[in-house]
């Protein structure tokens, strides 16, 4: 990778780059992930990955890389990738014939995440319903979890889970506010690989999260929205306060009458108003 490109858009100019023998190495056989590759540019992991998964790519594989030029968060919204100063990861999940369960695999995906990033980095992060994670009260992971549609059948082939973490990003001027960059308790830069890692370990156990809904509880410490008030950001009126997250990972709001409401699809965005 070339240094003096990534000084433009990281703040650390000794970044380690991501590399697939190192992540490996870092992983137990058992782990059951792989195979893993890493591109320097793409358009995006998630559809670079769909296309594998078209192609005949199996459960397990995953694929980094450097820089995103399509960069897909959700809601149709960007995910900001420059160069070398992220992770922008997409793995290859078994297919699930329940869509209701997409829910279910980014927030405990999510749990796996923050015990991931914890390990690393030692800092403590918060969980965003239903998929962003942050630190100190700033966005610095996302994830987006896709259904991957055979074009011919119809049916769900396999499950795109995607991961981007900020971890020494310089952030444009309309970002500066709500992102935030990931980096150790004594200041220095991430290890890449082995975030990644430790993040794949974590993914390990998704399944078995998922069906004994174990991961919840920590979901649920580690919500900042639980207790506060909340508006709906495509009901600019609405008001709630945030009271649970519910077996099915749907958040659960309260309005100011005490009628519940619940909130499933991922189809909509809430933000914290108290
Ligand atoms: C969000 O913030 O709404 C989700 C962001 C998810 C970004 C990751 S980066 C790796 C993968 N490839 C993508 O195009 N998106 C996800």
């Amino acid at each position: 990778m070339c240094e003096e490109n990534l000084k433009h858009t990281t703040i650390d100019t000794e970044i380690t780059p991501l590399s697939a023998e190192v992540i490996s190495s870092y992983l137990g056989d058992g782990d059951g992930w792989g195979p893993v590759a890493v591109y320097e540019q793409i358009d995006s992991t998630n559809l670079e990955l769909k296309r594998r998964g078209a192609s005949g790519a199996t459960p397990g594989t995953v694929i980094l890389a450097e820089s995103q030029t399509q960069g897909r968060g959700r809601l149709g919204r960007n995910f900001f990738s420059p160069r070398g100063s992220g992770i922008y990861c997409s793995i290859l999940l078994a297919p699930t014939d329940k869509t209701e369960e997409i829910v279910l695999i980014t927030t405990a995906a999510a749990v796996a995440v923050c015990r991931g990033i914890e390990a690393v980095t030692g800092k403590k992060v918060e969980v965003k319903w239903v998929n962003d994670i942050y630190l100190n009260g700033k966005k610095i992971c996302g994830i987006l979890t896709e259904a991957m549609t055979n074009s011919t059948t119809g049916e769900i082939d396999g499950i795109v889970l995607g991961i981007g973490i900020n971890c020494n990003a310089v952030f444009p001027e309309e970002l500066q506010e709500i992102a935030g960059n990931l980096r150790c308790k004594d200041g220095t830069a991430v290890e890449r690989n082995r975030l990644v890692a430790e993040i794949l370990k974590e993914l390990s156990s998704l399944k078995t999260m998922i069906q004994t809904r174990s991961f919840l509880s920590e979901y649920k410490e580690r919500s900042m929205l639980l207790g506060k008030w909340v508006t709906i950001l495509q009901e600019p009126e609405s008001r709630y306060r945030a009271i649970d997250i519910a077996e099915n990972g749907a958040l659960v709001l309260e309005d100011p009458h005490g009628k519940l409401r619940w909130l499933s699809t991922g189809e909509v965005s809430v933000r914290i108003t108290e």
